[in-house]
């Protein structure tokens, strides 16, 4: 299985992933943190391609893989992968019924779950059930006070298996706020009221990535790594020794020319040439995940030198200052990753754009192929 289709096409814009580099990552993440991990690939695997990082990570070790909603786990089942496969998404009651039939485990926290999973719910293959509960994050989840009652009616439906106890984290990223220890107390409080109940779900867990590093109480059974694994180290938290990013953004360049002083480059002449000089030309632009940003913020790696993107990103190609270059149409430049002596991180370019490093990934589009390395 590829990505997308225009993983097995000829493309003069292209993604390389480093793949031993997420399998060592998985593993000393692991390591760090002693407990299982759940591998959460969705969102084509955090832009590096989803079955670049299933492999990857279950070579590194992990035990579960992660994913948004049902059709990025039946995508992971067609390609092969077998592991088991938690759908981390809000769903329908239909939904839910296709992902019990489909051996995925998901999240549920209403009645119309409840409802729904009397009806369909089958002693021959139980459906696995992991009950949500919103200690903070205020998205998916019951009240605290309404958790042992359901996992009371979960354990007592017969074909379904309540494997799991979960919980997400809103603010682990920023452990100067007291919201992640406030999560913790009352999902351990959750925790105490269930076992008092008789009732110990299988695998308790809560952590993504920050949340693993800066509160070790919050790993319970098992952390839900994501941004981590790809190598990006949290705002004020540095991974492992030896984790590190394995994604790099190139193109090559597909032509030059020379305009003079005064000219307009590029839609509505927003960048006008101060001196005649040298620009070429990218097969790359939004549509391809590099955002139309105002004020020319964008750059690339030439010839190990950091060059200004000029005037719009065009939706499939934008200009780029070659001033003092002959014409090196044909060579290769890098958008995101190392050069010579330079480097372009996803922090850097997450900085130009205002957002975050997941969104400069996972907005890398499918039509820029990912090439395994
Ligand atoms: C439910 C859940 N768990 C874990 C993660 C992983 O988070 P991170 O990438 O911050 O490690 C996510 C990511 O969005 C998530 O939605």
């Amino acid at each position: 299985m590829e990505t997308s289709i225009f993983d097995q096409l000829p493309r003069d814009c292209w993604v390389n992933i480093d793949t031993g580099q997420l399998t060592e990552n998985m593993r000393l993440l692991i390591r760090a943190a002693g407990v299982p991990a759940l591998a959460v690939v969705k969102a084509n695997g955090y832009g590096h391609g989803y079955e670049n990082t299933a492999r990857a990570f279950i070579a590194g070790g992990a035990s579960y893989l992660g994913v948004a909603n049902l059709a990025e786990g039946l995508l992971l089942r067609r390609a092969g992968f077998n592991a088991p496969i938690l759908i981390m998404c809000a769903m329908l009651a239909p939904e839910m019924k296709q992902a019990a039939e489909a051996d995925f485990e998901f999240f549920v926290w209403r009645q119309d779950h409840i409802d729904a999973l009397r009806e369909f719910a089958n002693k021959a293959s139980p459906a696995r059930v992991h009950l949500k509960i919103n200690t903070g994050m205020g998205r998916i989840g019951c009240w605290p006070y309404e958790a042992v009652e359901l996992a009371r009616t979960l354990s007592q439906i017969p074909g379904v298996e309540l494997k799991g106890l979960a919980t997400h984290f809103a603010s682990a990223y920023n452990p100067t706020i007291p919201d992640t220890d406030k999560q913790i107390a009352l999902f351990d409080e959750t925790i105490v009221a269930l076992a008092a109940a008789g009732i110990r779900p299988k695998i308790i867990h809560a952590a993504n990535s920050s949340g693993a590093f800066y509160y070790p109480k919050g790993r319970y059974d098992m952390v839900r790594f994501g941004i981590s694994m790809y190598g990006v180290p949290g705002e004020m938290i540095n991974l492992p020794e030896g984790v590190k990013t394995a994604l790099s953004w190139h193109a090559l360049i597909t032509s030059t020319s020379i305009l003079p002083k005064g000219h307009g480059v590029s839609y509505a002449s927003e960048y006008v040439m101060p001196e005649e000089g040298r620009v070429g030309v990218l097969p790359v632009g939004y549509v391809d995940g590099f955002q139309r940003v105002p004020k020319n913020v964008n750059s690339v790696l030439v010839e190990g030198q950091e060059r200004k993107t000029l005037g719009r990103i065009c939706m499939d190609q934008c200009m780029i200052d070659l001033s003092g270059f002959v014409d090196i149409t044909g060579k290769e430049v890098v958008l995101l990753g190392k050069q010579g002596d330079h480097e372009i991180s996803v922090k850097d370019i997450a900085k130009r754009w205002g957002t975050n490093a997941y969104q400069v990934y996972c907005g890398i589009s499918v039509r820029v192929p990912r090439r395994a390395i």
